[in-house]
């Protein structure tokens, strides 16, 4: 393929790359709504604002052509660390920039943040695979941080009556996190994944289907469904405590 041709520079953010804001974030309104999935909207003013503090990384191909970007937000006095936005421009994609951006600025945020613990939120089995090989493991919402301010953020999002008719247990993302205290081995993370792509890909087929039920259905069936579902609690296997399903 051409773009195993190519070749990227990346590196962080700042003022001289504000100007490239305005593509960025239309980049990623244009791919959620070709995916079909929900987003937490950003501004370019919110964009460059993280270009002017040192907390983004952005990605250009050797003839200066912008391929990407992510950024970090910190929550919880500083306690979370999250590594979100994360875009690659449609040409540039499946040539392994996602993975070299997510590698940048996790170290970014492990150099300016190591003691934050790092987490990321996705509906994708590609971030799930990139985030397995630097050492993140999927954790339910519980274990995330729970700053209003970044719960805030999924508002704008299609699925936040999803996330919401889940007490903020569970919505369509996946979440994973590393802690810097209690974390296993990226190999170990990377071959868990390996092990399991198949199972997390039925999973996220599985989570999609039934988080959305409840929302296509009619009110009296819906009645029938909650009813249900309140008898006696039965063992959850290990895929049910991570889905929180
Ligand atoms: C998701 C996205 C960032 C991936 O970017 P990319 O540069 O194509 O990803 P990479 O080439 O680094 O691929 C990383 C791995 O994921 C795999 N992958 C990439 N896209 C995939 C897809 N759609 N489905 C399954 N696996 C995929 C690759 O094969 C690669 O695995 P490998 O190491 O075994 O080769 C890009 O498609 C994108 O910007 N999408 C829209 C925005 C988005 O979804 N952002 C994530 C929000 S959490």
């Amino acid at each position: 393929m051409e773009n195993q041709q190519q070749s990227f520079q990346i590196v962080v953010a700042d003022d001289s790359h504000l100007g490239f804001a305005q593509i960025i974030c239309d980049e990623m309104a244009a791919s959620a709504q070709a995916r079909g999935t929900g987003i937490a909207k950003r501004t370019p003013e919110y964009i460059q604002s993280k270009m002017s503090e040192g907390k983004s990384v952005i990605a250009f191909n050797q003839d200066g052509i912008w391929a990407g970007f992510c950024y970090i937000e910190t929550w919880g006095h500083g306690e979370y660390v999250a590594n979100s936005g994360l875009i690659v421009a449609p040409i540039f994609r499946k040539s392994g920039l996602a993975k070299a951006i997510k590698k940048k600025i996790f170290e970014l945020s492990r150099k300016t943040y190591p003691d934050s613990k790092v987490f990321g939120l996705t509906t994708g089995l590609a971030v799930m695979k990139i985030n397995s090989e630097l050492g993140y493991e999927p954790v339910t919402y519980s274990e995330l941080t729970q700053d209003e301010a970044f719960w805030a953020g999924c508002k704008s999002c299609v699925n936040y009556e999803i996330l919401m008719s889940k007490d903020r247990k569970n919505c369509m993302c996946t979440a994973m996190l590393y802690d810097p205290k209690d974390h296993y081995e990226p190999e170990e993370t990377k071959q868990f994944f390996e092990e399991n792509k198949n199972i997390f890909e039925r999973l996220l087929r599985f989570k999609k289907w039934k988080l959305l039920k409840p929302f296509l259905k009619s009110p009296s069936s819906k009645n029938e469904n909650e009813t249900g579902s309140s008898g006696a609690s039965k063992p959850k296997s290990l895929f049910h405590y991570f889905f929180n399903l």
